[in-house]
């Protein structure tokens, strides 16, 4: 459920459930390439090129949405999509089946948090802006670190957060409609990552000024 201004402005991160991500998603489905998927394409396209370097050959994506990062895989990855929203799921295999995209191997109803796959089933996986969209950030990554492969690596594009300046303002203000929106402008680092994490990963601002982040965590 949507936080209160008063938790937003004490910083605070309150989930949504599956039921709100639904709903967000199934709103937004059929605009979301236009809106949201413009103003994140150079993030997007920054993390794909980022998996595309990697020797990984079976990749998991999580959060597939519409599929907007699919026609860009190197065509000898093997792509495995993931997404909690019928409705934006639909517009990935209507993506898929538009630009014959053979390296899309499955787009499966799945919540990302509690996947049915094996322990060690991908060589990578990537979030693409889904960090501070599920209802459990920390179940996410303990679910990601489980189905990739020991020695592989997790990928996460995302908003996080300011600690200060004009941008933090912004954030608290608009955290109120995080329901609405689908994710969480106030969303940080240290609402889904450990210590431990966050010593071992490497993390790169991305273009367009800096709003959104590239994680990689080697698993
Ligand atoms: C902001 S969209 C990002 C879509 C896509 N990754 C992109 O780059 O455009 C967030 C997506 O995450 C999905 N999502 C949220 N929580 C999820 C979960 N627990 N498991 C799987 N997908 C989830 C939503 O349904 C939505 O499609």
């Amino acid at each position: 459920m949507a936080q209160g201004f008063g938790a937003a402005i004490r910083g605070r991160h309150s989930p949504m459930d599956a039921d709100d991500v639904r709903a967000a998603y199934q709103r937004q489905a059929r605009t979301y390439d236009s809106l949201f998927g413009l103003v994140s394409r150079q993030a997007r396209q920054e993390a794909i090129a980022a998996v595309n370097r990697l020797p990984a050959e079976t990749v998991l994506e999580v959060g597939v949405g519409t599929g907007l990062a699919l026609p860009h895989y190197n065509p000898e990855k093997r792509i495995t999509g993931i997404d909690l929203s019928h409705h934006m799921l639909e517009q990935a295999r209507e993506r898929v089946a538009a630009l014959g995209l053979h390296h899309v191997e499955a787009l499966l109803e799945m919540d990302a948090q509690a996947t049915s796959f094996p322990a060690a089933s991908f060589d990578a996986a990537v979030a693409m802006f889904v960090a501070s969209v599920v209802p459990d950030p920390h179940l996410l990554v303990r679910e990601l670190r489980r189905v990739v492969k020991p020695g592989g690596t997790i990928l996460f594009v995302n908003h996080f957060a300011r600690e200060h300046g004009p941008i933090w303002w912004a954030e608290r203000a608009l955290a109120p409609a995080s329901s609405l929106l689908g994710w969480h402008p106030d969303f940080r680092l240290g609402h889904i990552f450990t210590p431990a994490d966050l010593a071992t990963a490497k993390i790169r601002d991305l273009r367009p000024l800096g709003l959104f982040r590239l994680v990689e965590l080697p698993n």
